[in-house]
């Protein structure tokens, strides 16, 4: 165990407070019409109408006096800034990955990953899907097919490592299918949708070996990889005294590449990119770049938005960040479980995700749950948070049935270095109450949904008043 984990020392921020941003209150009446005109989406709010904005960690992170120090010496050439030279000096030292293809964010990597290995038929194995993920594997012709092990579905499960591959599932589908219809399998790392929880190195050893011997490539998305290497640290045996930044390098060796949105992990609002190892795959992803993102050398990204992104790379493989950083999240999961809210369990690392199936056991799941619920907590106290259930897991493409999948979860995502300890204090009591008053809350009927990742932009009305 490291020293801060098991002496149980306080989580307290590595930093102070230089500049703040002030904060808008209002009242239960203006919140209640916001939240109709909002159609009863949180994504459809406006950020001026949110007290605390927990409705996503995604480019929310507060930048270092560092990091803007950086933002001043953006050097904006269009081709070959200086800012890319600099990123590409902190990638190679902390990923350690041979190529790096910057892009606008994850989903731009993930585009041209998908392109350039999915073909028509292609079957895509993945520790659970993540939205924009397996978006990009369809709509390239691919078939994305779960893998993660079982506990990972199971909200009450205590599996230290819940973001795990099962290799018999992965095994199974390769002797179904064949290995040559099976390109890469898409590892993400603090699996987002199963409530941000790890995979450990014992079993990303095994994987690799496994996909070795069957040629098949293992592609990380590494969107929180090093709040991954934090986990394994703190919870996998032989790795309390090993570095996070050498046990990011050890994830990174154990897999052919990454997609990765910066807007997580590395503590800047907008970038991501793409990693490669293989030579000849890379110029083909610097050739698709300059067709959606920008020149290979900028991706879309400013010279500036780069150099922020180099620093924070620097300031994210701290361990003092990452224990703060944790220890925050863990800190306000643990007072929602003694306030008797069921959460995901173990507490992941990047929010606080509540089980709305079991908060609101009176709605049937296509009466959509935790959206119902995150629109009650927005209205109980402004408190801005989003669903993870049968609304983002959207309609099978063969059925076009609603998924309906295990988890139907309320995320209470936290932006990195932005909220205090008193506002997680808040958010606890403002979720506490609205436990207490929970056969209130009623279901939601969709009004409107987009074909593609419905949960942006779907509008919904209450089913009937209680
Ligand atoms: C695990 C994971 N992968 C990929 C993405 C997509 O990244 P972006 O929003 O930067 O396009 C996200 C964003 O939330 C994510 O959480």
């Amino acid at each position: 165990m490291s020293g801060i984990v098991a002496e149980k020392r306080s989580w307290a921020e590595p930093y102070k407070i230089k500049s703040v941003e002030l904060l808008r209150m209002t009242t239960r009446a203006e919140r209640e019409s916001i939240i109709a005109e909002a159609g009863h989406n949180t994504f459809l709010i406006k950020s001026r109408d949110v007290y605390i904005d927990l409705l996503t960690d995604s480019g929310t992170a507060a930048m270092s006096d560092r990091q803007w120090a950086g933002m001043m010496v953006g050097d904006e050439a269009y081709a070959g800034s200086e800012n890319y030279y600099n990123l590409e000096a902190a990638f190679h030292e902390h990923y350690g990955y041979r190529y790096l293809v910057p892009t606008h964010q994850g989903r731009g990597a993930e585009n041209i990953l998908s392109q350039l290995l999915v073909k028509p038929g292609d079957y895509v194995p993945g520790n659970m899907y993540f939205t924009t993920t397996r978006l990009h594997q369809e709509r390239a012709g691919g078939t994305f097919v779960d893998v993660i092990v079982d506990e990972a579905h199971d909200p009450n499960s205590e599996h230290p490592f819940k973001g795990d591959v099962d290799i018999g599932k992965l095994d199974r589908l390769v002797r179904q299918v064949g290995a040559q219809r099976v390109p890469y399998i898409s590892l993400e790392a603090n699996v987002n949708m199963a409530g941000g929880q790890p995979f450990s190195m014992s079993n990303l050893r095994e994987l690799h070996g496994y996909c070795q011997t069957h040629g098949i490539l293992v592609m990380l998305d590494g969107t929180r990889v090093i709040e991954n290497a934090y986990f394994i640290k703190e919870r996998e045996p032989g790795y309390a005294s090993k570095s996070v930044k050498s046990i990011l390098r050890e994830i990174c060796d154990l897999t052919d590449g990454a997609t990765v949105s910066a807007k997580k992990d590395l503590l800047v609002n907008i970038g991501g990119f793409l990693a490669l190892n293989d030579e000849e795959l890379f110029k083909q992803a610097q050739n698709l770049a300059v067709i959606y993102e920008g020149l290979h050398t900028y991706g879309g990204l400013a010279g500036r938005d780069m150099e922020a992104m180099a620093q924070g790379l620097r300031e994210a493989v701290m361990e003092t960040h990452q224990a703060a950083r944790i220890g925050q999240v863990r800190y306000l999961g643990e007072k929602l479980q003694s306030a008797g809210v069921p959460i995901v369990k173990p507490i992941g690392s990047h929010g606080v995700f509540i089980d709305a199936a079991a908060f609101l056991p009176h709605l049937d799941r296509d009466e959509y749950p935790a959206q119902a619920l995150a629109a009650a907590i927005y209205v109980e106290a402004g408190i801005r948070a989003m669903e993870r259930g049968n609304v983002s897991a959207g309609r099978d493409p063969q059925t076009g049935d609603n998924r309906r999948p295990n988890l139907e979860l309320v995320r209470l995502t936290i932006p990195r270095r932005v909220y205090t300890q008193a506002h997680m204090d808040v958010t606890a009591e403002c979720i506490a109450r609205v436990h207490a008053q929970r056969d209130k809350v009623g279901g939601l009927r969709m009004t409107y949904e987009p074909e593609y990742l419905r949960f942006f932009q779907a509008r919904f009305e209450p089913i009937a008043a209680r």
